[in-house]
């Protein structure tokens, strides 16, 4: 695989960064995680605002990657160098606040941000998605920024860990009694004929899928609130499903060992999943060509 670092393309391998790099010494950055089909890019606008926002956040000066035009570029010639023109793929960018001596502060003017991309070969988790996945809970142990898609992710490492250790592909982050995200992805519930998903604030990263799923779930008709479950709502949930870059729509069968309604992939969630499938086809095929 190929990587770009700091305006080089070259392998994967072979790409090394200084020690004193911020992202490294202190997570101090920020990361964005695209979906590629044939090689196109889905949701680019989407995926640029997030990173563009987070820079801001930060406090980062906005490197030229974050131009729709120069990151179209990277990605194209990155899918192109590792063969990934066709089929499904996906492409990561980190941005750093670069290199400098240790010391908790911003470094001097000047500092350039470090700036990294890479792709990957990507399989879609097909089989799950057909059986229904399980999921566990777990307190939700994360700063008061969840919004900003920081390189800061040991509660979210965690979690997950905690997940597949128990034989679950997701852990559920539960703060204060409120279903907030999962380690990588966005929660959604329906109760009573009603989907809900947590309002975007500060507790949850805005997902580009969450956004998308809703736009699909209103444009069907379906009675949709960005409302957040509780947990006392989890055990009495009629579908359960995760939405995100990596996870498209997944049904949850199982959480917390026990059935989620009647224990199979319920038809609002069956119906979301091929409707977002089918957007996600279109969407890349009338995407930048590659
Ligand atoms: C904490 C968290 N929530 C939600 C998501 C889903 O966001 P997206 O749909 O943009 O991939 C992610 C993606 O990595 C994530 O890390």
């Amino acid at each position: 695989m190929f990587a770009f670092l700091n305006g080089q393309f070259l392998p994967r391998a072979a790409a090394a960064i200084p020690v004193e790099d911020r992202g490294f010494l202190f997570g101090d950055g920020v990361y964005e995680v695209w979906r590629v089909l044939n090689g196109r890019l889905f949701e680019n606008e989407r995926h640029l605002a997030r990173l563009s926002s987070g820079l801001a956040e930060l406090r980062i000066s906005p490197p030229d990657l974050v131009q729709p035009n120069a990151v179209i570029g990277i990605a194209e010639r990155l899918l192109a160098e590792s063969g990934l023109t066709e089929g499904e793929a996906t492409f990561y960018v980190e941005i750093t606040r670069g290199v400098a001596p240790r010391t908790h502060q911003f470094p001097p003017a000047g500092t350039l941000p470090t700036v990294y991309a890479t792709v990957n070969r990507f399989t879609p988790a097909d089989d799950a998605r057909a059986r229904g996945s399980s999921c566990v809970t777990v307190p939700d142990l994360r700063w008061l920024r969840c919004d900003v898609k920081t390189v800061q992710l040991l509660p979210n490492v965690m979690a997950r860990q905690a997940a597949a250790e128990r034989g679950a592909i997701e852990a559920i982050m539960v703060r204060d009694g409120i279903v907030t995200e999962g380690s990588h992805t966005n929660v959604f519930g329906v109760l009573d004929g009603l989907i809900r998903t947590h309002p975007t604030n500060q507790f949850i990263l805005p997902g580009v899928t969450r956004a998308v799923v809703l736009e699909i779930a209103r444009s069907l008709g379906l009675q949709v609130r960005e409302d957040a479950l509780t947990a006392q709502d989890l055990g009495r949930l009629d579908e359960l499903f995760l939405v995100g870059t990596t996870t498209d729509v997944m049904p949850i069968t199982r959480l917390d060992d026990q059935p989620v309604g009647a224990g199979e992939p319920g038809p609002v969630t069956t119906r979301l999943v091929r409707a977002f499938r089918e957007y996600l086809d279109a969407a890349c095929a009338a995407a930048h060509v590659a």
